[in-house]
């Protein structure tokens, strides 16, 4: 958690304060609007009960509700990210604005900056969670947002077109409901989930669809409902699983574990290792068969796998191998230097296809927001563009620059 200074730890306005230079200095808030809307909103009265210095840090959730497993389905999102998504949005006075996934404090926040002519509507599956939205809001002087109970793949037709439509839980996919509901100009902020990595995208409506003004990595929880992920997902032992999203994958759990018994081979590619964000986008759409290999923090401490499985990384697998993405410090250019980890019968073949793709990628694309995203709605034609994921709604494609 980002330090608290004792004296004020019990003082909710001072460590309000603190919160909003904090996110100022670390590129959260970058506009008076947003850091005018941070400093209004008591943030600690939509998280009753959790500590003040819990409620005012900067990156860590609050969380609200689990599932029968304990993982969280709500969760009062961080500060720091609530901050860059409605830098994203660029919310403005008098503004209709919905967001998907409730729990109060954002939709309290999108309020101050629409003002009162404005008007904020928000919509949440889960039935316990609107009614503590609702609870909070009216107890933090907010009664004048609209709280919905519905499933928000169906957007809230009650009220379109929205100028912004925020959406706060990850999806993987774009409904139609949500490019039908936005104005001629209006925006749309959307975790979206390709291919297994999530990032915040703010879209405008663009030729056919829909292109990215700007993406930031995000961590949200999943969206439920009709919408939900449909992704695959092989346990090949205790704390190592795989993941994709495409079926032309092959999942096969004998053979894969198998090869991670067989000895680790490491390749250096000589090439730059940073931006993982855009790297990971290009790898992942860039690999012939794509999918996810994550790991716990106790099997990456035997050694077994790297430390770059920790959030799920990139990985390229057939029946018997796979190979992902490692780095390493590079003494001559200073920095880090990207590499492979394979194993299995096909490890060489499989390193030498990744290795190309990060040679290519330091050498063509390595700028902090080379990529732009696309989303082309409706059913897919014979011949996806290049660089694209199929989606139930539509397609995702991305070009580079
Ligand atoms: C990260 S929380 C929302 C945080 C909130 N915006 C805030 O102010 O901190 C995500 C929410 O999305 C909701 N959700 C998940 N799937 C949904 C769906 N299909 N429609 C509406 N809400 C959904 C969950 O119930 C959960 O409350």
């Amino acid at each position: 958690m980002t330090a608290i200074d004792d004296s004020t730890a019990r003082d909710p306005d001072a460590l309000r304060a603190d919160m909003v230079r904090a996110l100022r200095d670390q590129d959260g808030i970058t506009s008076e609007s947003v850091a005018a809307a941070f400093s209004a909103v008591p943030r600690h009265l939509f998280a009753p009960g959790a500590p003040l210095a819990r409620a005012y840090d900067l990156h860590g959730i609050v969380p609200v509700k689990q599932d029968e497993h304990g993982l969280n389905t709500s969760v009062m999102s961080a500060a720091h990210l609530q901050a860059v998504m409605l830098e994203q949005a660029d919310v403005k006075p008098g503004m209709r604005v919905l967001e998907i996934g409730s729990g109060g404090y954002n939709a309290a926040l999108m309020q101050e900056l629409v003002g009162s002519d404005g008007v904020v509507t928000t919509v949440d599956i889960d039935r316990d969670i609107v009614d503590r939205a609702r609870l909070c809001l009216d107890d933090a002087g907010y009664s004048q947002v609209k709280t919905v109970l519905a499933d928000g793949e169906t957007g809230v037709p009650d009220g379109a077109p929205y100028d912004r439509i925020i959406v706060t839980a990850a999806a993987w996919d774009i409904p139609p409901s949500w490019i039908s509901g936005l104005t001629e100009n209006g925006r749309l902020v959307v975790p979206l989930t390709v291919r297994g990595t999530t990032r915040s995208i703010a879209f405008d409506r663009g030729g056919e669809g829909l292109i990215s003004h700007s993406y930031r990595l995000a961590n949200f929880v999943p969206m439920q409902g009709e919408g939900a992920a449909k992704e695959r997902k092989a346990m090949l032992r205790e704390g190592v699983a795989v993941q994709t999203d495409d079926e032309q994958v092959p999942l096969n759990v004998e053979g894969l574990n198998h090869a991670l018994d067989t000895p680790r081979r490491e390749f250096w590619s000589g090439a730059a290792y940073d931006l993982p964000d855009e790297l990971e986008l290009y790898l992942t759409l860039h690999l012939s068969s794509p999918a996810r290999l994550h790991a716990s923090a106790e099997v990456i401490a035997s050694g077994l796998v790297d430390a770059s499985t920790r959030l799920g990384v990139p990985t390229l697998v057939t029946e018997d191998s796979f190979a992902y993405r490692t780095r390493r410090e590079n003494e001559d250019t200073g920095g880090f230097e990207s590499g492979v980890v394979a194993h299995g019968p096909q490890a060489e073949a499989l390193a030498d296809e990744y290795l190309r793709l990060l040679r290519r990628w330091a050498q063509d694309h390595r700028r902090r927001g080379a990529a732009t995203i696309r989303f082309l709605p409706g059913p897919a034609s014979s011949t996806l563009p290049e660089n694209s994921v199929l989606k139930r709604h539509g397609v995702v494609a991305v070009s580079w620059h």
